[in-house]
């Protein structure tokens, strides 16, 4: 039996944090070998969001070396970077001329991106999802790891290859999004009830994958809690479920172990062994990622983008043929 192909991306905006990490990476390097993987920095995602020119630059180079470090094998994986295979930003033409605009309005992602900006609100924030379903369907994707508030954009993806198929005949693979039930969705130090997010002005909200283990300490020893002082997981204790929920993460032990260990405890006792247990998570990640060299990184970013280069670009010239566009 062939494997399955797996396609993720990570934006180049904001400083990476474990939520990124237990959400969504940590679940690619598990399953790498099983699968055949195509892992891309969208650095054109990105600049739907105005960027800082020497800060993209530096972002991008960041997040490959942050899959490196994470353990994606290059042997295994075609790491690369979305804007040097052109293939994407054509093939997100091809498939925003089958995507209506209710479709696209709907978005939560873009509703919540385009707040209040009203008439203002830039047209890629809006086709954003288009880019999306390209960076997906070019690979033949059967597999689309990522965290719950990309469900979304991945039914729309579906959606487009059910729409391109029936329109021109059986031509692209319907993939499937892949969401991990425990840490799917990993919550701001600062309020339970908002996702930790990399575009967070307050540092104090994520923990940086890259973050010192005394700044570890200090975040998780400010994060904040719920009232009542009992670590116990559920609906009505928003903070203590999100940190337990890390623990179970970067410790192994399941939670209910973890509510066992703690029950009679203080706050203060479960934060300090919570900010061990991230620490030491991180700390052989951290290593690698110290020890890559960046020339040697750009020449696997190269090397991918020739890889993924080859099938993106046979999969245009299917789409094109089947669309009636002359080859040239
Ligand atoms: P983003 O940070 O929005 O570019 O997301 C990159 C990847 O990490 C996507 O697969 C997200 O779904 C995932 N992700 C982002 N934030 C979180 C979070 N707080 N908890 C779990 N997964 C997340
Ligand atoms: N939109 C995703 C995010 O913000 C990033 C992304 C872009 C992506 N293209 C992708 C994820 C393709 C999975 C597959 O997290």
């Amino acid at each position: 039996m062939s494997k399955k192909t797996v396609f993720s991306g990570i934006q180049p905006s904001g400083v990476l944090h474990i939520g990124n990490y237990l959400g969504a990476i940590q679940n690619w390097v598990r399953m790498q070998h099983e699968t055949e993987n195509y892992f891309c920095v969208v650095d054109l995602h990105a600049i739907t969001v105005r960027q800082d020119p020497a800060e993209l630059r530096e972002n991008t180079l960041r997040v490959a070396k942050i899959y490196l470090a994470a353990g994606l094998d290059p042997k295994a994986c075609t790491i690369f970077i979305q804007s040097h295979v052109k293939e994407h930003p054509e093939f997100a033409w091809i498939l925003a001329t089958l995507t209506y605009m209710g479709e696209l309005g709907r978005m939560t992602q873009f509703k919540d991106k385009a707040g209040t900006k009203g008439e203002n609100v830039g047209v890629g924030l809006f086709t954003y999802p288009t880019l999306m379903a390209a960076d997906i369907l070019l690979y033949d994707t059967h597999l689309v790891p990522v965290g719950e508030d990309q469900k979304q954009h991945i039914e729309l993806t579906r959606d487009l290859a059910l729409r391109f198929n029936n329109a021109f005949g059986a031509t692209l693979v319907v993939p499937e999004p892949v969401i991990r039930t425990v840490g799917a969705r990993i919550m701001s130090l600062g309020d339970p009830l908002s996702k930790m997010s990399k575009s967070d002005p307050r540092p104090a909200t994520y923990i940086a994958l890259t973050d010192a283990p005394e700044v570890i300490r200090k975040k998780i020893a400010r994060a904040v809690t719920d009232s009542g002082a009992d670590i116990r997981f559920g609906p009505e204790k928003p903070a203590i479920s999100n940190l337990l929920t890390i623990f179970h993460l970067t410790s192994g032990t399941s939670i209910p172990e973890l509510e066992r260990r703690y029950r009679g405890k203080g706050y203060a006792e479960f934060k300090r062994d919570l900010a061990e247990s991230v620490i030491e998570h991180l700390r052989p990640f951290q290593e690698r990622y110290a020890a890559l060299d960046d020339a040697e990184v750009l020449r696997l970013l190269a090397d991918g983008a020739d890889r993924a280069r080859a099938v993106a670009a046979c999969t245009m010239h299917r789409v094109k043929e089947r669309m009636g566009l002359v080859p040239a």
